[in-house]
């Protein structure tokens, strides 16, 4: 046997571009979720809770051309051999849940979920992040597309955020996309020298993903080239004149974006994207979606109209930093119990509090009164409880309000609760 080691074992951190959140930036992170459950909640959309991974050819099916698909994707063989993937997004599984249960439509749901894509990590890109996201299915309504769009826009300013700008664009239908592609492919052959040889790779294969391209050299080459809204359909001219008309009757101003192809391959008609102008330029994009028309029927469900958006909960935390909105608040507690006579009232006194309903805390590991004074002014309670010997043998306890003059109050035990029901406005 060897010996122990007297070296420390090694200190794991959390893996690259991912991260822990702790109190209080998660209480910040509850209340953004909580905020945008009751904001579309109102808007008739129910919670769907997805598994984190599926079989591969869930994701695979909605973009083969992406770079979300082909490189970024956590794909791993189980146990059983089963090819699985973790979500690098959250429609595709919303889509499938769709075509398992086949629920009544309009079907419009929400959901807070984690996503995962291996990318180069930095400042508000993540190998694990999170979005806040609805999708609405059973509808190819214009109106549709605006509650939508309004939705995002409407949540983004209830958070107080002024500097978001939204980018609007329409990929047609599905025939309208394939033709333009088609054009866009035969014109960027033309030039393939002048293309960045990383964009040049791309052009027999995914012809789109040049014009996300952000290569100055590949920037220049293609400043003249198609644009779809000059090869739309006049159903989808039709369709996208509805969408921009309902933006403006709803006062949702958009700046158009022939060039918006978005990084997924499935969408069809209006796509859009929310930019903060109070982020690097890096990861300014804080939501996008749009509408996916083909979708549920590439997953193997009848033909059905698809919209909704993802919006990243670290990137609009970051952009409301940036803008100083949306703070985050210490988690409010009514009563810190301070016990100067061994502990034992802390005890009982917290889970008494707690079982009427009140949030109160306490110090541990029998700390100096000074000590657990300090715990309580920084605990940001409303009221100390304080019982030391001569409150324990009179069987009262001494009140202490923190917010104003920080006057003192003797109560009986018996009426604590009460008492601080009334002083928390409970
Ligand atoms: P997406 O544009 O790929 O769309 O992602 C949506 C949002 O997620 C982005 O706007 C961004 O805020 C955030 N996001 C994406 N990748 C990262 C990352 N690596 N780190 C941090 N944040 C990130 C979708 O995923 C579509 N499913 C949206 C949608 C829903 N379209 C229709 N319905």
């Amino acid at each position: 046997m060897s010996e122990p080691s007297s070296r420390r074992p090694e200190a794991f951190k959390a893996p690259v571009g991912t991260r822990d959140v702790l109190p209080p930036e998660s209480g910040r992170w509850q209340a953004l979720v909580a905020a945008f459950a009751q904001h579309v909640g109102r808007a008739g959309y129910g919670l769907v809770q997805s598994p984190m991974f599926e079989e591969i050819g869930v994701f695979s099916r909605v973009g083969e051309g992406t770079d979300v698909v082909r490189k970024e994707m956590y794909d791993f063989l189980d146990k059983g051999d089963r090819h699985l993937a973790l979500r690098p997004e959250g429609t595709a599984s919303v889509v499938r849940a769709f075509v398992q249960h086949r629920p009544a439509t309009p079907w419009k749901v929400w959901y807070a979920a984690p996503s995962f894509r291996y990318e180069r990590p930095q400042a508000g890109r993540y190998r694990q992040h999170h979005q806040l996201g609805v999708e609405a299915l059973g509808s190819a309504d214009p109106d549709l597309d605006v509650e939508v769009i309004a939705l995002l826009w409407d949540f983004y300013a209830s958070l107080g955020l002024r500097q978001v700008e939204l980018v609007l664009n329409s990929m047609g239908t599905t025939q309208d996309r394939r033709r333009y592609v088609d054009d866009l492919r035969s014109w960027l052959v033309g030039r393939i020298g002048e293309l960045d040889p990383a964009d040049a790779e791309k052009v027999e294969a995914h012809p789109m993903r040049v014009l996300d391209s952000k290569r100055p050299t590949t920037i220049a080459a293609i400043a003249d080239a198609p644009a779809i809204t000059d090869r739309l359909s006049d159903d989808a001219v039709a369709h996208f004149d509805r969408v921009k008309d309902g933006l403006t009757a709803v006062g949702v101003p958009f700046r158009l974006e022939p060039r918006l192809v978005r990084g997924l391959d499935y969408y069809t008609h209006t796509t859009f994207e929310f930019v903060s102008g109070a982020l690097d330029a890096a990861q300014s994009t804080i939501g996008g979606g749009g509408r996916y028309d083909g979708l549920v029927e590439s997953l193997g469900g009848p033909p059905t109209a698809g919209i909704g958006f993802g919006s990243g909960i670290e990137r609009v935390l970051l952009t409301c930093d940036a803008e100083g909105v949306f703070a985050a608040g210490p988690a409010p507690i009514d009563v810190f119990v301070v016990d100067a006579a061994g502990g034992r009232h802390a005890r009982d006194l917290t889970l008494e509090l707690r079982r009427a309903g009140l949030a109160a805390d306490r110090a541990f590991d029998g700390r100096s009164m000074k000590s657990q004074m300090k715990s309580a002014d920084r605990s940001g309670a409303v009221l100390v409880a304080i019982v030391g010997d001569d409150e324990a043998a009179a069987g009262t306890v001494t009140v202490r309000h923190m917010d104003g003059d920080r006057s003192q109050t003797s109560v009986g035990r018996d009426d604590l609760v009460a008492h601080v029901r009334a002083a928390a406005g409970r």
